[in-house]
């Protein structure tokens, strides 16, 4: 299948209890390869709601870079204004849109770090550039010029000419362990299909919701 027969065999799927996997996360991967055989547009871009401490949320997208039964691991400055949120409130939800095959996948959890050791690892794989960003860009604070970037990065390539950066402590992965998780599947006359896992002790239970 070429990558428009299958956007159009994903668009004509259907979601019921009794034929998605009772595990999630299996569920999450089949959706997820699915997603990347239609050559969707980064589809591993994920919109991350967190809610600050007078209860206001807000929302940007960040990138998926691997999950497993343990929760959805990102990427991102531990002093950045998601990072603040989530330490004074651990709640978030994430959006995967993936409107090109008629689907969203929609998460409520809880994230927490991941240890130095999981962040370093994945840190010392990205390019060199990255790297450097990383130092670099004091995540969002305000900043009075874009040149003040330019000359620091000029100034971090000379600082590690070896090709060697190591890894800011102010920057690494996060976790998200799921309490829900919802996948949405288009279907003709807004008669959506809508199945939701929800985390009971240590079971899953699947509900289909009214679209
Ligand atoms: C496609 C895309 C992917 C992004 N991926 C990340 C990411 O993985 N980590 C990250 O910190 N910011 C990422 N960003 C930037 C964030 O959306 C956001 O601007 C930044 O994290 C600061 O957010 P905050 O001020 O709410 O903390 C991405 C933006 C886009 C458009």
């Amino acid at each position: 299948m070429n990558s428009s027969e299958s956007r159009n065999a994903y668009i004509q799927a259907k979601l019921a209890k009794k034929t998605v996997d009772p595990n999630p996360f299996k569920q999450f991967k089949q959706w997820f390869d699915e997603a990347l055989k239609a050559e969707l547009h980064e589809p591993n871009a994920m919109v991350l709601t967190t809610v600050d401490k007078s209860q206001q949320p807000s929302q940007r997208t960040v990138l998926l870079k691997y999950f497993d039964e343990n929760g959805f691991v990102f990427f991102t400055n531990y002093k950045s204004k998601k990072s603040e949120h989530i330490q004074s409130n651990n709640a978030v939800s994430v959006l995967f849109p993936w409107y090109g095959i008629k689907r969203q996948v929609m998460i409520t959890g809880r994230a927490k770090k991941i240890s130095p050791v999981e962040s370093a690892r994945y840190f010392l794989s990205r390019p060199f550039g990255s790297q450097l960003g990383a130092w670099i860009s004091h995540q969002s604070k305000v900043i009075s010029s874009r040149s003040l970037l330019e000359t620091k990065l000029e100034e971090m390539k000379q600082k590690f000419s070896s090709g060697k950066v190591p890894v800011p402590d102010f920057w690494g992965g996060y976790q998200i362990t799921l309490d829900t998780i919802e996948f949405w599947q288009g279907r003709p006359n807004r008669l959506h299909d809508r199945i939701m896992y929800v985390k009971d002790e240590n079971n899953w239970k699947i509900k289909r919701l009214s679209p």
